[in-house]
């Protein structure tokens, strides 16, 4: 490298005769080269760290949970009322718990429950549905002292699956740590000061309704002053501390002095918390029913094929297993032994930001002193740009004109690139070719990060050889210097202000880079923009670019899957080509200034547009196919197929019109496109059309999630007749004193149904037997959804809605719907689901179950 530049110095000096760093500039371009490539190596490296476990003996046995994970998983699927979940999953646990029991030591009680719950919720989430549940199952475990215990730590996991899944990660890892935990606890001579309550809870996947069960109903959910749950958005890989609190930083420090590895980011909790991930864990139901704080956990790794029949057993580590296991039984003990816990409600105030440098610990300091350490970090910042502002006015005056000038610059710099990527972006997805870098990732940062980064240079350049023309270069580098610390300082300051706890990234941009620039000061006064001062320069600003790189890393790790599942809506390559503008701009802020220093940026300029070029080409006739059949690292395209009956009832109950089909939804953007080709009828003659009149256009969705997938396709049929067929009535229908009519309904069917509801114009649903009394509305799709499964064995499902109608409507006061899922069992495909999914080529996961659709007018 070294000698790379000596000799293109040379070369140059001999060629324009001029010897300064500047000239050299072949060397600096391979001096950033080594450089990036350095820290991703480091990224890279601490990720492979991570997955590595301590050797040696060991309280919590990785081998023995695995056992349990692969017997949990043997039993096959689990959907909620599946005898596989309510009946064998719960005998197996429950043997082994009682194992488990025999050889545990005198120091503890061991009691077992089995809870089967009946109740009801609305949730604001989805845009606001409700909830109801009957005789769902929990397998409650409580270890305590042999004298008793007044106060519970809990540690919950879900049994059930998502319906053609073995659910591996999601979540059957998670309870077969628990059940080695409760082994290595039980079996310790040492005894706890508080209860550990173990909940192996079998409804999670019905949206969250069995953990809504133990924490409003369960004898023991009182005791309960903190809650661990263990999640999974991944499969294997290591566990992420993604959410924490409300407030109880003593959680936060509970977790980093027990858990042996401990990895997690407050980051992680405010993008989660900000709603964009649709997702939601137990984690919602603890906080918002029982007012617990606790902490949340999930594996994070490969989420292409969380919830898919990937989500195997087999692709799970023991070590794996082994470092969620340690973490999980350090975190436990530590709570069970903790003062804190009894007298948690003293200790409730409070935030903490806390982050893990590169998975080896992580730092966590109070959220006041992040405020102060930020302000403090801000008040550096003015301090040095006061200096230049505290000159002679006309000197102070022009400076801050540059400075005003610069930063238009590089505003305009970041749109145009942020607007010419998000250009091409769209262009990608209008042709067809969007997702082109879900199997390699690489393609994205070549297609869209080079892009970016020409355009940004390209900028610079221009004003550098139009604006900048008889401008000392000194000047440029110290002004290309201020404009990204004043965008820092102005970021860090206003988030700290607004309480957001990821401002400690801007305050690590603050920061470094004014050390950077102390230590390189002397060099640049004394011997001008050498090699080394830039080498110098670019070891100050290591530790901003690395520590971004590694969260960056993690951000894709956890977002590019989700946009295998993101809709038909939303384009995901405009969504990450956006990412990587908003990286490249992060990560180029503080080199921009050698934009101005270097002789010419022409040759970076053509090699970047050129590699950007080659990639949007290659793109563009289709080299990158989206998904994957890898057998060891298999990228499946997502497809639920609902073979199903609708029938369409008037007011007066005729039967207006009924159809039958196979109603098939892509779960990402490409919808059938790459699918068209392999099963020819599959094409856009036969895209369903919203029904307008009906609620949730007339379709039986399973999640109210029509929004996110409005392009699906409906192959008509025979129909299909459920050996379980549902029936529904209305038991009565009361004119109620305060004018407004009461419809009492009952429902029974299979284990999941739903009941979609739309008042006419002219009357409004103001109450029902469901959640809290007062409907929730979708506010997304204005219509009502309310979400219903039960266990093995339920009642027929009651429930009355009542209607106050302030213009009677010819058309009656209400549309109602009501929609079945079989989801296991000899109901659940047909022949004709059968033969269509095994159509399917290998790179795509069908998920095939039957469903009836029947609407009614009240
Ligand atoms: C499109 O699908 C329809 C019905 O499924 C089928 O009749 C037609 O042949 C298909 N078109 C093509 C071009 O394959």
């Amino acid at each position: 490298m070294e000698r790379t530049g000596r000799r293109l110095g040379r070369e140059e000096a001999a060629a324009g005769g001029c010897g300064s760093w500047r000239c050299r500039s072949g060397a600096w371009r391979v001096v950033l080269l080594l450089y990036w490539l350095a820290l991703r190596g480091l990224v890279h490296l601490s990720f492979q760290r991570l997955v590595q476990s301590a050797r040696g003996p060991k309280e919590f046995s990785a081998p023995r949970a695995r056992a349990y994970l692969e017997n949990i998983t043997a039993i096959g699927p689990r959907a909620v009322g599946s005898p596989e979940n309510e009946v064998f999953t719960v005998n197996y646990l429950l043997e082994q718990v009682k194992a488990i029991e025999r050889e545990s030591s005198r120091a503890h009680n061991i009691s077992v429950d089995v809870q089967r719950p009946t109740g009801t919720f609305s949730l604001d989430f989805l845009g606001g549905f409700t909830s109801y549940y009957d005789n769902i199952t929990n397998v409650v475990v409580k270890l305590e002292p042999r004298s008793g215990a007044e106060h519970a730590v809990l540690s919950n996991c879900h049994f059930d699956s998502v319906t053609n899944t073995l659910g591996a990660s999601d979540d059957a890892v998670s309870c077969s740590v628990m059940l080695e935990i409760l082994h290595a606890l039980s079996k310790s001579s040492e005894p706890l000061k508080h209860a550990v309550i173990f909940l192996f809870n079998g409804a999670e996947e019905s949206i969250l309704q069995a953990s809504h069960g133990f924490i409003t109903q369960h004898h023991w959910a009182k005791s309960v002053r903190a809650f661990v749950n263990l999640e999974a958005a991944g499969v294997g890989g290591k566990e992420l501390v993604f959410q924490t609190g409300p407030e109880n930083p003593w959680l936060v420090y509970a977790y980093i002095s027990a858990a042996k590895h401990p990895f997690g980011c407050i980051m992680a909790q405010e993008v989660f918390q900000s709603g964009i991930i649709p997702a939601e864990t137990d984690f919602r139901i603890y906080r918002d029913f029982g007012n617990i704080p606790g902490i949340d956990l999930a594996f994070i790794e490969n989420g292409y094929i969380y919830h898919t029949k990937f989500d195997t057993a087999d692709r799970i580590l023991t070590d794996s297993i082994q470092r969620a296991g340690d973490n999980i039984l350090g975190v436990l003990k530590y709570l069970a032994t903790s003062d804190k816990l009894a007298r948690s409600h003293e200790y409730r105030h409070g935030n903490v930001v806390f982050f893990d440098i590169f998975g080896m610990f992580v730092l966590a300091y109070p959220a006041r002193v992040g405020a102060i350490l930020n302000y403090t970090i801000t008040a550096l910042a003015i301090l040095y740009l006061g200096k230049k502002i505290l000159q002679p006015r006309k000197r102070a005056l022009m400076y801050i004109k540059e400075l005003a000038i610069a930063f238009g610059f590089t505003v305009l710099s970041w749109f145009a690139a942020l607007l010419g990527i998000l250009f091409v972006a769209i262009f990608i997805s209008l042709i067809g070719r969007s997702l082109s870098w879900y199997t390699h990732f690489y393609v994205s940062v070549f297609l869209y990060g080079t892009a970016a980064l020409a355009k940004l240079i390209l900028v610079h350049t221009l004003a550098k050889t139009f604006y900048y023309k008889h401008t000392n270069e000194q000047f440029l580098a110290e002004i290309f210097f201020d404009v990204p610390l004043v965008f820092w300082s102005i970021s860090l300051a206003s988030l700290t202000y607004l309480g957001v706890s990821s401002a400690f990234v801007c305050a690590i941009w603050v920061a470094f880079p004014l050390l950077t620039k102390l230590i390189t000061y002397k060099e640049l006064k004394e011997k001008g923009a050498t090699m080394k001062f830039f080498t110098m320069y670019l070891l100050g600003m290591s530790i901003p670019h690395v520590y971004s790189l590694y969260l960056n890393w993690i951000i894709f790790e956890m977002f590019v899957p989700i946009m295998g599942r993101s809709g038909s809506e939303i384009p995901p390559d405009l969504i990450v080509a956006a990412f990587i503008v908003v990286i490249s701009i992060i990560l180029s802020s503080y080199l921009v200034k050698f934009i101005y220093l270097a002789r010419s940026t022409k040759t970076i300029i053509i090699t970047l547009t050129t590699v950007s070029v080659i990639m949007f080409t290659l793109v563009c006739s289709g080299v990158f196919f989206p998904y994957s059949s890898d057998a060891a690292n298999p990228r499946p395209k997502r497809i639920f197929l609902q073979h199903l009956n609708r029938r369409f009832h008037s007011l007066d109950g005729h039967l207006e019109k009924s159809d039958s089909g196979i109603w098939i939804n892509g779960l990402d953007y490409a919808g059938m496109s790459h699918i068209t080709p392999h099963i020819p009828e599959l094409n856009d003659s036969i895209r369903t059309k919203c029904d307008e009149d009906s609620p949730l256009c007339g379709l039986p969705w399973i999640l109210p999630v029509d929004y996110l997938l409005r392009k699906n396709w409906y192959l008509p049929a025979p129909a299909i007749a459920p050996k379980e067929p549902i029936r529904f009535q209305l038991l009565s229908k009361k004119q109620m004193p305060q004018g407004s009519t009461k419809l009492t309904f009952e429902a029974s069917g299979p284990s999941h149904m739903s009941l979609f509801l739309r008042p006419h114009q002219g009357s409004t649903l103001f109450r029902w037997s469901l959640g809290d009394g007062t409907p929730m509305v979708n506010a997304i799709d204005g219509d009502y959804f309310v979400f219903y499964s039960h266990g093995l064995l339920a009642l027929p499902w009651q429930f009355w809605i009542e209607l106050k109608v302030s213009d009677e409507n010819t058309r009656g006061m209400v549309t109602l719907a009501i929609v079945t899922h079989y989801l296991f069992g000899d109901d659940q495909k047909s022949p004709q689901l059968h033969a269509l999914i095994d159509r399917f080529p290998n790179w795509t996961f069908p998920s095939g179950w039957v469903s009836t659709y029947d609407q009614f007018v009240f």
